[in-house]
């Protein structure tokens, strides 16, 4: 059951949503540097009075997840660009990705569009009320029909305050689960390919979570440790965010504390072909009978 602090906290975080979208898809363009475009996105969050969920996504072509520009990135804007970023209020995250065609190429063009539609479908089977395993088969079928593939080991999720990814998967492929999903809060994220469809582990991103808590002796560490937890509580962070804050010192205390197994560092996730790959993805409220968009 949602509470209603819950459900207002997310409606703020959509409308931020909305508007840094609506901006950004203006005047995101080939060759402007990756750090910019994220900083850019991660400043008018907080002008408009979110948070960032999470350090902006910018994955290009076959980087389907989890690519962020570190402090010194010198990667420019190109090809099939994916924006996946989040804002928070109060914990409560609106996630959601659109992606970009920038070097305006026919095959690109056909695979967002076919995530678009992707996204579109599921949220329909959503709103007869239809099982896990349908709404996957709704975006799996999306992607075969355009002749793609929908990438299989990635997905969307449910989302609790401070919890991004809060245990409940929704597949993008059939997985003939039964369940039906409940009031809550869900991300739905088709990743739609000519590739395989599947993404493997590439290099680390240099985006972090806090796993548990726990002692480290050295005093950077702990420092940089105790603003992490009351900065980002439980939502993802960056090398980049800290060291903007803290200089370069951060990136050694922050291998120290995943040393430490305090925090998770994720991978950067890589489609398995290499073959480029379209993102969409929205939030929705269930509440009661109604479905609701907020992004
Ligand atoms: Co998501």
């Amino acid at each position: 059951m949602l509470d209603k602090e819950a459900v207002e906290s997310t409606r703020k975080a959509g409308e931020i949503v909305r508007k840094v979208k609506s901006e950004a898809k203006d005047w995101i363009k080939q060759g402007i540097l990756l750090i910019e475009i994220a900083e850019k996105i991660e400043e008018h969050i907080v002008k408009l009075g979110g948070k960032p969920a999470f350090p902006v996504n910018l994955g290009i072509n076959e980087y389907a997840a989890h690519y962020t520009p570190n402090h010194e990135d010198k990667t420019i804007a190109y090809g099939l660009l994916k924006v996946d970023f989040g804002v928070h209020v109060k914990g409560y995250v609106a996630d959601n990705a659109f992606s970009l065609n920038l070097d305006k190429s026919e095959k690109n063009k056909k695979l967002i569009e076919a995530s678009e539609l992707a996204l579109a479908e599921a949220i329909e089977s959503i709103k007869r009320g239809e099982t896990l395993g349908e709404i996957g088969s709704a975006i799996q079928t999306t992607a075969s029909d355009t002749g793609f593939s929908a990438i299989q080991n990635l997905s969307g999720h449910s989302i609790e305050q401070w919890e991004l990814h809060s245990g409940l998967t929704i597949p993008n492929y059939n997985n003939n689960s039964s369940i039906v999903l409940e009031e809550g809060i869900y991300a739905i994220e088709p990743f739609i390919t000519t590739g395989e469809g599947k993404v493997y582990d590439g290099k680390p991103s240099g985006i972090y979570q806090l796993k548990k808590s726990g002692g480290i002796r050295d005093a950077n560490a702990r420092e940089i440790l105790k603003y992490i937890s009351e900065e980002y509580n439980t939502l993802p962070f960056c090398s980049r965010w800290l060291v903007k804050k803290f200089g370069r010192r951060a990136l050694i205390s922050l291998s120290f504390l995943e040393s430490a197994g305090i925090l998770h560092q994720f991978t950067q996730l890589v489609e398995k072909s290499k073959a480029p790959v379209a993102q969409s993805e929205a939030t929705i409220i269930i509440l009661g009978e109604d479905v609701e968009v907020v992004t």
